[in-house]
């Protein structure tokens, strides 16, 4: 494994909990992009959202991108939902996308003991009906963004992860 890999995919659907198994089950560097982010601007991506916007927020994924591309090497990269929309993605490493359906990702953070916590910190997950919207909107994009698909459904993590790391 020389090139960097990315998990992407939905709120929700497990990437930080994958990349803890893999890294469990194939030691390697790890980053998550949503930390990057608010350890570079001292605050939570709530915060973020709240006092500066979306737009503002995406264009610091385009910059961390950026820095992957030309720094970071070897290392399994988990993103933020929308990460996948950043320029020459695939660049960066190999993209893994974690696919499930969304009442199966709308269920499984409702079943997480800290769910409400989960919900808070999403500022683009606080209305059911929007979220499912957002969900259809990119559903062929990540498709698109990715390079290899796994499906998560109905699998535990430790499976997924042996998965990822036999195929990338
Ligand atoms: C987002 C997903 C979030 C976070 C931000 C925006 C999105 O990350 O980056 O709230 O656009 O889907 P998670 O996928 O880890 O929740």
């Amino acid at each position: 494994m020389a090139k960097n890999i990315i998990l992407i995919g939905f709120m929700g659907v497990g990437k930080g909990s994958i990349a803890r198994e893999i890294v469990k089950q194939h030691p390697m560097v790890a980053l998550d992009t949503d930390d990057v982010i608010e350890s570079m601007e001292n605050r939570k991506i709530k915060k973020i959202f709240e006092e500066e916007g979306e737009a503002y927020f995406r264009a610091i994924e385009q910059h961390v991108a950026e820095w992957l591309e030309s720094d970071v090497r070897n290392t399994l990269i988990s993103t933020g939902g929308g990460f996948f929309k950043v320029k020459n993605l695939k660049k960066i490493g190999t993209v893994v996308l974690l696919h499930a359906d969304f009442d199966t990702i709308h269920r499984r953070i409702l079943a997480h003991p800290n769910a409400e916590k989960k919900l808070k910190k999403r500022p683009l997950f606080q209305d059911e009906a929007r979220a499912r919207a957002l969900y259809d909107e990119r559903e062929k994009h990540y498709m698109k963004a990715a390079d290899i698909v796994i499906d998560v459904e109905g699998k535990s993590p430790e499976k997924i992860a042996k998965e990822i790391i036999k195929k990338v």
